[in-house]
């Protein structure tokens, strides 16, 4: 049975290609999940893509994650540095998490060095723009095969 992974993008990410393209690039979030899908199909893997602005929602699907899907790739977007919560259900959901950022956080206002996901997660990637969500799949590919 093939595993599945879920791809979520949190608040603004719906913006993609319109938002800071000096520090988001021009690609939208639709190109960014087709990408996910077929480097996720490539390498054996059922992929589904959500974004949400809306905290609950992401908490929800999450939850709804436990025990279905084998891998989640979180982009949790301005709730990485702000939401117990969804680092919270992330314990909850007892599922690996790769944690993305399209820009390299490091390098950017104070309030984007600290993550409550990364406390929860196996790794980070940031700052390798959209390719991180690809690499963060291939991660998978090794962890879970
Ligand atoms: C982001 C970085 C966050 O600090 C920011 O709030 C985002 C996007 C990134 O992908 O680089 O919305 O997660």
């Amino acid at each position: 049975m093939s595993h599945t992974l879920l791809v979520l993008n949190g608040p603004n990410l719906n913006m993609l290609g319109k938002r800071e393209p000096t520090v988001y690039g021009h690609e939208t979030l639709a190109d960014v999940q087709a990408m996910c899908e077929r480097v996720g199909t490539e390498l054996g893997f059922t992929v589904e893509c959500h974004q949400t602005n809306h905290e609950g929602v992401m908490i929800d699907w999450i939850h709804q994650a436990r025990g279905r899907v084998s891998g989640i790739v979180i982009n949790p977007g301005a709730w990485t540095h702000t939401s117990v919560a969804i680092h919270d259900a992330l314990i909850a959901a007892e599922i690996p998490v790769l944690e993305v950022h399209i820009s390299n956080v490091h390098k950017r206002e104070a309030f984007r060095h600290h993550s409550y996901v990364s406390l929860v997660a196996v790794g980070v990637i940031a700052g390798f723009g959209t390719h991180g969500y690809a690499l963060a799949i291939q991660h998978f590919a090794k962890l879970l095969k």
